[in-house]
């Protein structure tokens, strides 16, 4: 991706959470010169990765294919240090802006419209071989438990959620406008924890076209000793 794509997508994103009242931590804002002043104090942030991630999966088309996301907590099970068993994040959808099927091994995430247009899910049960099974699957929206066909698309709108499962395939996409997608999840890990049935790049290769306005969750400098 180019740097001048991911920075006018957080701008876009900021402006985004603005509109929605969502209000980010003050670390979301902050730039390379302010990042350099931080020390042992924020390892938090940098040792969980917490903060904007953006990707467009290796794929060059990130409105079509890609995702903004800001994670706001998260634990690691990388490190004793970090206790905490759970991950919240953002994912900022763009209008038909899709991501692609995938699931995850371990870890259990709830998806929540929080705001926007309408949030469109396909589900799938993976099958023994991690492809697409044709079984029917079960659904938990909100509390309410019910099957549907493989393949079928779940809409949520705003204020609706589904809880996904490990082994769950899910593609995700927003309809009619832009949606504030909430994400409360165990602890997440997007080194190992993520299958995506076409294989893709998770962390983009940057060409920095013009200075970076952010940092992304792998591009924290060390801490100030
Ligand atoms: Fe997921």
């Amino acid at each position: 991706m180019k740097r001048s794509e991911i920075n006018q997508a957080i701008d876009g994103g900021i402006a985004f959470c603005k509109r929605m009242n969502f209000h980010l931590p003050p670390f979301a804002y902050w730039s390379l010169a302010e990042w350099t002043t931080k020390g042992h104090e924020y390892d938090e942030i940098r040792d969980n990765m917490l903060g904007w991630d953006a990707t467009d999966f290796g794929l060059g088309k990130f409105d079509e294919m890609g995702g903004l996301l800001f994670t706001i907590r998260n634990g690691n099970h990388k490190s004793d240090k970090y206790v905490k068993p759970y991950c919240e994040k953002l994912l900022l959808i763009g209008q038909d802006q899709v991501t692609p099927y995938h699931f995850h091994f371990a870890k259990m995430e709830d998806i929540i419209n929080r705001g926007g247009g309408e949030l469109m899910i396909q589900v799938y049960n993976a099958d023994g071989d991690e492809q697409l099974a044709d079984t029917p699957v079960q659904v938990n929206t909100d509390g309410h438990i019910y099957t549907v066909e493989a393949g079928a698309i779940i809409r949520l709108t705003p204020g609706e959620s589904i809880t996904l499962p490990p082994y769950l395939y899910h593609k995700f996409w927003a309809e009619s406008e832009a949606v504030l997608c909430g994400e409360v999840s165990m602890v997440n890990d997007d080194t190992v924890d993520n299958r995506f049935l076409e294989e893709v790049g998770r962390y983009p290769d940057i060409e920095d076209d013009e200075p970076a306005r952010y940092l992304l969750c792998h591009e924290y400098p060390p801490a100030l000793e």
